[in-house]
């Protein structure tokens, strides 16, 4: 979940490091560090527990003259956060850094007996004694790496430098992503794309257990055996400034107020002749017509988008389909066959609950289809079929964008399993396709009207505890809404399928509770109304985001904000939206730093 960064090249390396850094901060913000190497022994590691900005102000005090470091932010697993635990770690002549886990870390800190010498409690640490044992031995970078990866067990993404080997950097990894490139100003690797997109738009994804060297003109990669490999240069189509914050004082903004683009750059190349259509992205109608039962792995944000996905499932392709959040996935003895399509959705396409889950799934023999933003992650590779979400790089930890272009895909996914499995005719499809088309239009008001729902916002600010209620798909709206709200404004907040509440939750309703209801379903709209009166009568303060045509009469009773009209099932659209820039509202009026939750990442590599 830490970001990671390793640049040689032309250019001061304090200043390439720390601005990636600030890129890679979203990965995780515990605690910063850089470590630079230079010719004649020249070294030095800068680290501390804080933000990259803390790291900053220590460097700015220090004569820095290199061309050639590493750097690391990190999210905290083994050793709470603290200046000695931050990255890199050195143990005699190895400097590195490490995202991931090693699970055998005491062990072989016993093995190794380097137990005494580590300074700081991570398991990073000990990876960097067995590197160094292994190069005193035989003074082979090379095979001391490769010693050293065959006995750990877990996770990694490992970028080194050796004291010996000035202006030299490698790096190994499992499962954990390292990008690399090459440019006229020098190499580089990252942890993710953010952190090279204004470097250039070609780049490659280091193979797992293949070791990558940064020299600065020349990038080399190699295989355990030490045989080269030419490395399997992509294009990325994001744009060189997509990674800036536009001017906004938030990324968490910035990307809400992107996704009418988003969603357009989603769905119109895979709409032809009005039609939804995945064949130039190899997805076959086999796969949707043969398909007896799907199943969803995902996690947080995407996995609510597989409970909308489900809601689409039942009552347009009256097929079975159940959304599994992938961390319980394998743990649950899901039934799955070879006549099942896991469709594993992640913003990142790393998560790595999500990738074992699809791993998992693909080992009983189901078919595997992923909605990734990420190109080349790891997700992607891992699965059979990948449609890929134009979202452009999403910063922020609350996931927003991602999750409405995810949304925008799936539906066009039913429409075309609809057609493929003779359930919907050319005609009701094409008519689901246009409607789905004017999704962009229908944000675009949303986010028009936004100041009046920053108004609505300002009055919860000081609420401790918030529930969110409704029923079918806004129910599942509403549940990604008060994950967003959770996660950005620390407001302990619940969302409740309102006919649940005289089960039990309605004993927390008590005088002037903030309740948010969403009403977009005409089906549900007078159960849902009456549940909001009970809440209402018992002394609870309403917020209504409703659908216009379902609104008259309700402003009466409610504080009513209307959403505009969409055919009910598209409704998750700019209820969504809303329900976004609620939460950022909240959370930048309490002055929270919108983008960087606390005890977040927003990247999980970890199980
Ligand atoms: O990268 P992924 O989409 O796989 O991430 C899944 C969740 O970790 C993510 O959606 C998380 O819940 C977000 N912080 C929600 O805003």
């Amino acid at each position: 979940m830490c970001g990671i960064i390793g640049y040689t090249g032309k250019h001061s390396v304090k200043e390439v490091l720390l601005n990636a850094l600030t890129l890679l901060e979203y990965r995780g913000y515990d605690s910063a560090g850089i470590a630079v190497s230079g010719g004649n022994g020249y070294r030095k590691l800068i680290k501390c527990a804080g933000r990259v900005s803390d790291l900053e102000k220590l460097c700015e005090s220090e004569n820095i003259d290199s061309t050639c470091g590493i750097g690391h932010t990190r999210w905290a697993t083994h050793g709470g956060v603290c200046d000695r635990n931050a990255h890199p770690h050195r143990q005699g002549k190895v400097t590195l850094v490490h995202n991931g886990i090693i699970e055998n870390y005491k062990e072989l800190a016993e093995e190794f007996n380097i137990s005494d010498s580590l300074i700081s409690e991570t398991d990073s640490e000990v990876v960097a004694g067995m590197i160094n044992h292994f190069y005193s031995e035989s003074g082979d970078p090379m095979s001391s790496i490769v010693k050293t990866v065959k006995k750990i067990r877990g996770t990694f993404a490992l970028v080194i430098m050796f004291d010996d080997i000035p202006e030299v950097i490698y790096s190994i990894r499992n499962v954990s992503p390292i990008v690399a490139t090459i440019t006229d100003e020098g190499a580089m690797l990252a942890s993710d794309l953010t952190a090279l997109c204004a470097f250039t738009n070609r780049y490659f994804v280091v193979p797992e257990y293949h070791i990558l060297t940064l020299h600065k003109k020349d990038i080399k990669l190699y295989d355990l055996a030490g045989n080269e490999v030419e490395p399997d240069f992509q294009t990325m189509d994001w744009e060189k400034n997509s990674a800036d914050k536009g001017g906004y004082p938030f990324y968490m903004e910035k990307e809400i107020m992107e996704q009418p683009d988003a969603i357009s750059n989603t769905i119109m190349p895979r709409i032809k002749d009005g039609l939804p259509d995945f064949s130039e992205e190899g997805v076959p109608d086999d796969l949707f017509e043969e398909s007896k039962r799907i199943c969803v792995v995902a996690c947080g944000t995407a996995m609510h988008a597989g409970l909308v996905l489900q809601a689409w499932v039942k009552s347009k392709l009256h097929m079975h389909i159940d959304v599994e959040t992938a961390s319980e996935f394998m743990y649950s003895d899901p039934v799955i066959n070879n006549h099942t399509l896991v469709i594993a959705i992640s913003q990142s396409g790393e998560t790595i609950d999500t990738l074992e889950a699809l791993k998992y799934a693909k080992k009983q023999g189901a078919k595997s289809l992923a909605i990734i933003n990420v190109k080349g992650s790891s997700i992607a590779r891992e699965s059979d079929y990948v449609l890929y979400t134009n979202a452009g790089p999403e910063i922020a930890v609350a996931s927003t964008k991602a999750y409405t272009t995810q949304l925008s895909l799936l539906y066009l996914i039913v429409c075309r399993m609809a057609l493929a499995r003779g359930i919907l005719t050319k005609d009701e499809v094409m008519a689901d396709t246009a409607a789905l088309m004017s999704v962009p239009e229908s944000i675009k008001d949303v986010l028009s009207r936004r100041n009046d729902i920053h108004v609505i916002a300002g009055n919860v600010l000081e609420a401790k505890d918030l529930f969110m209620i409704g029923r079918g798909l806004d129910h599942s709206i509403l549940l990604e809404g008060s994950l967003k709200l959770k996660e950005v404004s620390y407001i302990h907040s619940e969302a409740y399928a309102s006919g649940e509440l005289k089960h039990g939750p309605i004993a927390l309703i008590t005088d002037d509770t903030p309740v948010v209801a969403v009403v977009t379903q005409k089906k549900l709209y007078e159960k849902e109304v009456s549940n909001i009166r009970e809440v209402k009568s018992r002394g609870a303060r309403i917020v209504l985001f409703v659908k216009d045509e379902l609104s008259e009469n309700l402003e009466k009773e409610f504080h009513v904000w209307r959403l505009p009209n969409l055919k009910d099932e598209l409704m998750v659209f700019p209820a969504s939206v809303a329900l976004q820039l609620f939460a950022y509202y909240v959370s930048s009026d309490k002055g929270f730093d919108v983008d960087k939750p606390r005890n977040l990442a927003k990247v999980v590599t970890v199980e």
